[in-house]
């Protein structure tokens, strides 16, 4: 739902039109309402609140600690900004897992306390019970597959993920599965091109990559790390659209030795 309590212009049902027409989709995180604005405004179809928020907003090593309710405080400042593009929100870890009613509760909480379109939840076969209670609430559901940063201590590495003819066999039986419950879209993460682009064409759902190469449906990247403003991350599929690490760090520079030199403010800048 939008600001003025309509629904946005990009709903999961065009997502699925995109992915028939062939037309990508181009996904990205937000955490805050002044990015918000510009990310919806440049056309961005999918705002992902991620729970990446862990890291790059709270400086977290893993997505593990954030919780449900510093979520739903990203997601409101988030669905404040965005007018046109569909928000997605992480259920983060610990609040879905093991227990549908928990999950349910935890889906409703997002839907009701943020205005947000839909909820992401990562996992396959051991989740289902808990994505088909959310869907059966009317919730639309994001999967996520491949390299799911909230099983990091069980994967015990940041490696791509189904390389091996198993994981991939069930990585592609957990994607039937999850489309068959009523999904409306999954997120790739980290693993091989080939694989992916096999998900793409058995699966009527759109399919969003990270590090899973171009015959996707639609491409997500973290925003931090897109715009250069984390500088400490270069995985091989990151692709930074610009250095704001530096631009930042030499306005502030600047904006520090005008204060100590007492150029800042000048006269045209007092009452
Ligand atoms: O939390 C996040 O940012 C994500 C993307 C990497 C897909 O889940």
């Amino acid at each position: 739902m939008s600001v003025a309590g309509s629904v946005r212009a990009v709903t999961t049902l065009r997502l699925t039109e995109m992915k028939q027409r062939g037309e990508k989709i181009a996904m990205l995180t937000t955490y805050d309402y002044s990015t918000a604005k510009i990310v919806d405004a440049a056309g961005v179809d999918v705002i992902l609140v991620g729970d990446s928020a862990a890291n790059v907003m709270a400086g977290y090593e893993t997505t593990l600690p954030i919780t449900l309710d510093m979520m739903i405080y990203h997601a409101r400042s988030v669905t404040r900004g965005a007018k046109r593009a569909l928000v997605v929100v992480d259920l983060p870890f610990g609040t879905y897992q093991g227990n549908s009613k928990v999950a349910l509760d935890s889906a409703i909480r997002i839907m009701k306390e943020t205005e947000a379109d839909a909820v992401k939840m990562e996992g396959g076969e051991e989740i289902l019970e808990s994505v088909q209670r959310i869907l059966s609430a009317g919730i639309p559901v994001m999967a996520h597959l491949g390299l799911t940063p909230q099983s990091i201590h069980k994967f015990g590495t940041y490696n791509v993920r189904a390389k091996e003819e198993a994981e991939a066999e069930k990585l592609l039986r957990d994607a039937h599965l999850l489309e068959e419950a009523g999904c409306f879209a999954v997120v790739l993460e980290k693993i091989p091109a080939a694989l992916a682009e096999r998900v793409t064409n058995e699966l009527k759902m759109p399919t969003i990559g990270i590090g899973a190469g171009g015959k996707v449906d639609g491409q997500v990247l973290v925003i931090h790390d897109m715009l250069g403003i984390t500088n400490d991350f270069s995985p091989r599929f990151l692709r930074r659209y610009a250095n704001l690490h530096d631009v930042m760090s030499e306005a502030i520079s600047h904006y520090v030795d005008d204060v100590k030199n007492e150029d800042f403010p000048n006269e045209k800048e007092q009452y």
